[in-house]
């Protein structure tokens, strides 16, 4: 955000411009460009895909993040001036002298251009593309960044850092995703910057609005640009090229509660007890740093959790999972057995002189593990043991940027052979990743639940992520799910906020309006700080615990349409959260800042945040047709409209044409339930559809056919409402279907299921008919 960063131009820097091409050829999918100090790679990953790597070294790359290969039918025509690299999607024009890159949709119309004058550059070790602006030009992306939704006219740093009290303008934070969307002229188009060096990106901030312009410190000028048109089918092929989430563990989807700390496995239970006790659905229970023993990973403290297996089946007895933190840092002493280990097999970053690097963190001085090793990521992987053998299920990724107090772990620290400025922005990724593999191996064929605070490009591979240390404020709590639809532009899915701010104490009335928030929020965890007041639902008062009780409810309810949506993730890559700018990219309403933290919550449910001192909001409706979830008011969409927003009522709309899979309030995700699955459909003018999905919720044998998939379409046109067959080797838990008519019309009082006739309900209270019928496997057709 701000500016804080300064391009040295000493004349004793040398500053180096891309010149002419010298020599053309393909040498096997890559077509390669000379000039005299430099040569271009291109190659082709997909007819949308077109990389592009300036490059003066002659060594093979690597990649954190890309998982695919190049196509292997890359091809070019050629003139005296430029070359041309077209495909179905997108055209690529190489400039030849200078050379310079310009990107256009297959008809020919401008994506993206080099700056003409100064295209790929060096200063030094920097290495920066300028590129064309365009006036209409706006820009979404970058993931965990603060300011708007445009990003147009600002400027930010990749350079991951444990930003503890960071405020709505702080940058850089935690994590770095470097892709962007760009959006103009009724035209849409990515770029991926893979370069894991600290990087800067400028969208016309700080060039007098005539170009933007990205670079690092060193490495290539390396990216990947998308020519797709849409900006969903964008985040498809972002996340075809990084990887796509797994389906997560179906208790990680219930409600969360973490504190730093609960101090003591009698105070974990207690806790515990109470969500059952008081009727508030629960799933996860977290243990923060004071578990282990004098905060050495792989450890518990002797003391305070005696028993963790104890603990643990008591929680489980209580359909309750844990999940408990680590840090990178190993804490410098004889006798522990991970020190020892890391010693022995030299697992541990070190100085060019091959001395061990030493910072501190909580357990005081530490060395840190090369996750960039197979043999490190494999040795800490299997030492997850301690923590799975009592039965740990979640592990929770911190500090992992790496942070050591004062923040500066010295460039000259090495890994291997890569120091500390090539590889700090991908650290907590490989962590993760290094969790991930080694649980995902021990728990067998469980899915482990994963959580990093630091992360690169690709992390959705391996973990969900959180926005950090943020704070017990209005702000903090809208930047906080602009950050989480951000993160879903870049491939993170799975993202959580502290809900209710981590350091200091939220007013009751933002306790409550957050977690009415965190209802719709994809992980939904009430989390703070060691200094603050204790969260858990029940301290607030009476009526809040109501409000509360009845908001966690509501996230129980919507798991069917949860679950499922998290399912498109692991096909396609599109967010469960997701800005209004992925569905409704050409609408400028939906980039003014008044709207701009306004998004949709899968494919159907709009939400408006607002703050804990309003209850009266103004939301912006995009065009199609919408009802008041609390309501069932309709609306016309185009629209501006007042609504009221008390802390019982957050602004919640329903597209018209819906079909919302739903059950009734579980007290967690592993109860069983009454087994009806409540089809809610919002009538409307447009057919519609989705597609409803349900596995184990636990292992991996989804991926082996065993799952629970059928089509749910409504076609207002035929008066029609489907259930398709089911696909898949897995049997419903629901027997029965509830169909819920919303906005249908009153004198409806049958319905035709499969030739059958059957009656309708009236709920007056809804104001919706409805009727319940067996759940079979065969299709099932629904005549209104
Ligand atoms: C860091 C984390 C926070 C955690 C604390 C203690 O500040 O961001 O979530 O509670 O460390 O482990």
């Amino acid at each position: 955000m701000v500016c804080r960063y300064y391009l040295h131009t000493s004349t004793a820097m040398q500053t180096q411009i891309l010149g002419n091409a010298t020599s053309i050829s393909k040498q096997e999918q890559v077509l390669i460009i000379k000039t005299a100090d430099a040569e271009a790679r291109i190659s082709l990953y997909s007819p949308g895909i077109v990389r592009v790597s300036v490059t003066k070294k002659t060594t093979a790359d690597h990649s954190f993040a890309v998982i695919r290969q190049p196509a292997n039918n890359l091809e070019y025509t050629e003139n005296e001036n430029e070359i041309i690299v077209a495909t179905e999607v997108l055209k690529l024009k190489v400039i030849k002298s200078p050379l310079r890159f310009s990107f256009y949709t297959a008809d020919g119309e401008v994506l993206s251009e080099d700056d003409e004058r100064f295209g790929v550059t060096w200063q030094g070790d920097r290495v920066i593309n300028y590129r064309k602006l365009y006036t209409d030009e706006k820009f979404i992306g970058l993931g965990e960044k603060t300011g708007d939704l445009n990003r147009r006219g600002c400027n930010y740093v990749n350079w991951n850092t444990d930003a503890p009290h960071h405020t709505p303008q702080t940058d850089p934070l935690y994590e770095t995703f470097p892709f962007f969307i760009g959006l103009h002229s009724g035209l849409t188009y990515g770029l991926f910057f893979d370069n894991t060096h600290k990087s800067y990106f400028d969208f016309g901030a700080s060039t007098d609005e005539t170009m933007s312009w990205f670079g690092a410190d060193g490495g290539d000028m390396n990216y990947y640009f998308f020519g797709a048109q849409g900006v969903a089918k964008i985040i498809t092929d972002y996340t075809w090229l990084t990887g796509r989430m797994e389906m997560p563990p179906l208790w990680s989807l219930g409600y969360q509660q973490c504190r730093w700390s609960y101090m003591s496995a009698k105070e974990v239970l207690k806790i515990a007890k109470k969500f059952r006790k008081k009727k508030i659905p629960a799933d996860v229970m977290y243990c923060d740093i004071d578990y282990m023993d004098d905060y050495k990973i792989f450890t518990w403290n002797k003391k305070t959790f005696a028993d963790p297996k104890g603990m643990i089946d008591e929680l489980k007895e209580m359909d309750f999972h844990l999940v408990t933190i680590v840090d990178p840092g190993i804490k410098v002493e004889p006798g522990y057995p991970q020190y020892d280990e890391g010693i022995a097999n030299d697992y541990f970053a070190t100085y060019p002189n091959g001395e061990r690097y030493v910072g501190s963190v909580w357990p005081g001085r530490c060395h840190f593990p090369d996750f960039f090793r197979d043999d490190v990521r494999e040795w800490w992987g299997a030492s997850f043991t301690a923590l799975t053998a009592p039965g740990v299920e979640g592990f929770w990724n911190d500090m992992n940027e790496p942070a050591a107090w004062g923040q500066n772990i010295p460039w000259l620290v090495k890994f291997g052979d890569r120091y500390m400025p090539e590889v700090r922005n991908v650290y907590g990724m490989e962590m993760a990743r290094a969790t991930y593999e080694g649980t995902r191996k021990i728990l067998d064929n469980k899915r482990p639940f994963v959580l990093t605070r630091a992360a690169y490009s690709g992390t959705q591979r391996y973990s969900a992520v959180w926005t950090g240390d943020n704070s017990a404020n209005d702000a903090h709590m809208l930047l906080g799910q602009r950050m989480v639809n951000s993160l879903g532009i870049t491939g993170m899915s799975m993202v959580g906020v502290d809900i209710g701010g981590f350091s200091g104490d939220p007013t009751p009335e933002l306790m409550v309006r957050w977690n009415s928030l965190g209802v719709y929020i994809p992980m939904f965890r009430n989390h703070a700080a060691i200094d603050t007041k204790m969260r858990e639902p029940w301290v607030w008062s009476k009526e809040n615990e109501a409000i509360i009780r009845k908001d966690i409810g509501q996230r129980y309810k919507l798991l069917p349409y949860i679950y499922s949506g998290y399912y498109q993730s692991c096909m396609s890559g599109i967010p469960l959260s997701r800005t209004l700018a992925i569905d409704y990219t050409q609408d400028k309403n939906v980039f003014d800042v008044k709207y701009q933290n306004q998004f949709m919550f899968g494919d159907a449910i709009l939400v408006a945040p607002v703050e804990s001192t309003q209850v009266i909001a103004t939301v912006y409706l995009p065009e199609g047709d919408w009802y008041r979830l609390s309501t069932g008011k309709y609306y016309t969409g185009g629209n501006t409209i007042e609504v009221s927003a008390p802390l019982t009522d957050l602004p919640v709309f329903i597209k018209a044409g819906a079909i919302i899979p739903m059950q009734n309030v579980v007290q967690s995700t592993n109860e069983k339930g009454d087994g009806v699955l409540i089809l809610d459909t919002w009538n409307g003018k447009e057919a519609n559809s989705f597609v409803y999905y349900e596995d184990d919720g636990a292992t991996y044998d989804y991926q082996n056919g065993t799952y629970y998939r059928r089509k749910l379409s409504f076609d207002p046109d035929n008066k029609r409402i489907s259930i398709e067959e089911t696909e898949g080797l897995f049997t419903s838990k629901y027997n029965k279907i509830k169909l819920v008519l919303h906005g249908f019309e009153k004198k409806l009082k049958t319905v035709v299921v499969n030739n059958t006739k059957v009656e309708l309900s009236w709920d007056k209270k809804s104001q919706t008919s409805y009727c319940t019928f067996n759940n079979i496997d065969e299709a099932i057709q629904i005549k209104y």
